[in-house]
């Protein structure tokens, strides 16, 4: 049995059972993918790291809602960390309701909940902090995050009172006056609620006359005309508050994650040519003075050392090792496989399954054959050893440290090159020394 929550940390509640309309996908929008990571999973990351404990992810029914479990529950195993609470909602009748359908799965909670849309993965953990102690320091009811986007278009206007505070939010869909349009101050879907009051008052709201949603944020003018203290939080930086309506805003928030990683590696001190052309996820590690040049992908889990070089066109996969001064270069593709210290594979290789020790040169198209149509086998080639342009190792298969073969050679499934040997032809033998 999980503990009780203690007061002290807030719950969290995403939002992520909408109908993704505007996406336009067989899958729900918030499981399409940000830089190798689904949208609704960065956010349940950040909620926890803004310390929420429980989390609990609001889905629709049936396969819309198990695509979603699933998709949490799998990238929690893989990082050894509980996966979420889970709760329905039947009908996505609006905002207000899917809060609502996770009151059974806080029962007994009271508190500060975090309220995240799921369709804004790029919040940090920061800003929700802001929005605790806001929400703390006025001993409110709901504290609302808001921001000024470069177009309001499609965004709940936050309204304020003649003392400045937030009265009401309108949405996009409601606009009726020509002032109300031109606000430029928008909610950006992120929240904090006082728990169970908000639960209470969001069941109660009705559905729009316009649209016949329920909306959440009719719960702000509500608690105006209760005389409950409502906090508008404003967000420093736009880029977080960014939210996924279509594809076109997937790609845009994409560049915004890529452009933040990249800023990182740059200060840890990664030179990225040209980081347009550059995308590196999240779970990458980069070694100073290593060059990253254009055209360049990098997944993750990978690690680059000091002072290497990848590019131009290269691509770095799962599981992937670079050791200090190694150099991958163009239409090289990487996966699972050590790349040891100084050795080089520069041109126009599949290399996956492998561990290649020091100083070893790849030659020009090699490959490692890593799929035997059923199973994967490893590669090994040791330090100083010399691989010939166009060999092709049916895995499993070695050469060993100092050993060679010739360009062209075709190393059948099992072979092994003995140290200080060369192997050349199809299938590949030993050269006789003259
Ligand atoms: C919402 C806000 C708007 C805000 C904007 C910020 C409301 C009514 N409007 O608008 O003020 O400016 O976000 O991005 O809240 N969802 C459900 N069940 C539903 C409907 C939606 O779980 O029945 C989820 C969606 O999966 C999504 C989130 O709630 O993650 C927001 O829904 P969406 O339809 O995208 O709202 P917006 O129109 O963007
Ligand atoms: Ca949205």
């Amino acid at each position: 049995m999980a503990s009780p929550p203690t007061k002290s940390s807030p719950a969290a509640i995403v939002l992520a059972a909408g109908r993704s309309t505007r996406m336009k996908s067989d899958v729900p929008k918030v499981i399409h993918d940000v830089l190798g990571e689904p949208m609704v999973g960065l956010v349940v990351d950040v909620a926890r790291a803004a310390g929420a404990d429980p989390v609990v992810v609001v889905v629709g029914p049936g396969e819309h809602g198990e695509r979603i479990r699933a998709t949490l529950q799998r990238r929690a195993e893989a990082a050894g960390v509980p996966a979420p609470r889970f709760a329905v909602q039947t009908n996505a009748c609006g905002t207000a309701d899917a809060f609502a359908s996770a009151a059974a799965e806080l029962e007994g909670f009271e508190g500060t909940a975090l309220v995240l849309n799921g369709d804004v993965p790029l919040m940090r953990p920061e800003t929700l902090a802001r929005i605790l102690d806001g929400h703390a320091g006025a001993d409110a009811f709901a504290t609302v995050l808001t921001f000024e986007p470069v177009s309001a278009a499609g965004y709940g206007r936050i309204v304020r009172g003649p003392e400045g505070s937030v009265v009401a939010i309108v949405e996009d869909k409601n606009i009726d006056r020509p002032e109300v349009r031109r606000i430029g101050e928008v909610n950006a879907g992120i929240y904090g609620f006082t728990l169970p009051e908000a639960f209470e008052r969001a069941a109660a709201v009705g559905p729009d006359p316009v649209t016949g949603e329920h909306y959440l944020t009719s719960l702000i003018a509500d608690a105006v005309t209760r005389d409950r203290p409502v906090v508008g939080v404003r967000a420093g930086r736009t880029d977080e508050v960014d939210g996924v309506n279509d594809r076109a805003d997937l790609a845009r928030v994409s560049a915004t994650a890529r452009d933040r990683v990249i800023a990182r590696l740059q200060a840890e001190g990664v030179t990225v040519v040209d980081p347009a052309t550059t995308w590196i996820d999240h779970r990458v590690t980069i070694g100073r003075d290593t060059t990253i040049h254009p055209f360049t992908v990098i997944s993750g889990p990978t690690t680059i050392g000091v002072g290497c070089q990848v590019g131009p066109f290269s691509h770095v996969r799962i599981g992937t090792v670079l050791e200090d001064g190694a150099q991958v270069g163009n239409f090289v593709e990487m996966k699972k496989t050590r790349l040891g210290a100084g050795s080089k594979a520069k041109h126009l290789s599949y290399l996956g399954d492998g561990d290649i020790g020091s100083g070893a040169n790849i030659g020009a198209g090699t490959v490692f054959a890593n799929w035997d149509g059923q199973d994967k086998h490893e590669t090994r080639i040791g330090d100083r050893a010399f691989v010939g342009s166009g060999t092709i190792i049916v895995a499993p298969g070695e050469v060993a440290a100092g050993a060679r073969t010739g360009a062209g050679a075709l190393l059948k499934r099992g072979s092994s090159v003995p140290a200080g040997e060369t192997w050349v032809g199809v299938p590949a033998r030993p050269i006789r020394k003259k």
